[in-house]
């Protein structure tokens, strides 16, 4: 009997459960990323984050979208000041990332984020001073996937703060994975 496309379920037949979702793991380990600190603002309350999970959706409008974690703070701020920030960082920076992996100390008034300085992009959101460049967004739509949030902003504002050939931070520089 063929197999009708769209039911197979998760697990293909005949595999060991546990061998094939170490298996499935490495593969999605595998794919291509980005690595980016994510900038939210919820009236007084701020945060940044590390992730990888971003992708541009349409050039008209232009629109941006993060995979963001429902436990995270992030995700808390996200929701109720519908803005963030997305800041590309230089490859040289690559020890900044392991400093937003963890709930992050902010000082509003020093505009500091764990020592880090920060401003405030057109939408509101949190911008790394030392952040290569940036898109600021203003969240248009939000899609509920099992633990994460899919958060599609449009760019309100979009600029580089070091030179534009500065070569970007991208996963495949550090050894950290997320996700699989
Ligand atoms: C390499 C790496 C990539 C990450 N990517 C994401 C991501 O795409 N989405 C996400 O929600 N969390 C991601 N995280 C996890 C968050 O950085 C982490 O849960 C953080 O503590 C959440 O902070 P918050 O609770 O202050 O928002 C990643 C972590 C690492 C180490």
């Amino acid at each position: 009997m063929p197999v009708q496309q769209g039911i197979v379920g998760p697990i293909p037949e005949g595999q060991d459960a546990e061998e094939y979702d170490k298996l499935r793991r490495r593969v999605l380990w595998a794919m291509p990323y980005g690595l980016y600190v994510v900038g939210s603002r919820a009236r007084a309350r701020y945060n940044l984050m590390t992730l990888n999970w971003a992708t541009q959706l349409s050039f008209d409008p232009k629109l941006v979208g993060v995979g963001v974690e429902r436990q995270s703070f992030t995700h808390e701020l996200m929701e109720e000041g519908r803005v963030f920030s997305l800041c590309l960082l230089d490859r040289e920076d690559r020890a900044v990332v392991r400093k937003f992996t963890k709930p992050v100390e902010v000082d509003v008034a020093a505009g500091e984020a764990n020592g880090f300085p920060f401003h405030e992009g057109r939408s509101g959101a949190p911008i790394l001073d030392q952040a290569l460049a940036y898109v600021d967004c203003e969240v248009r739509q939000q899609v509920e996937l099992g633990n994460h949030t899919f958060f599609i902003g449009e760019v309100v504002d979009a600029a580089f703060q070091k030179p534009e050939e500065t070569p970007v931070l991208r996963m495949e520089d550090t050894r950290m994975n997320y996700g699989g």
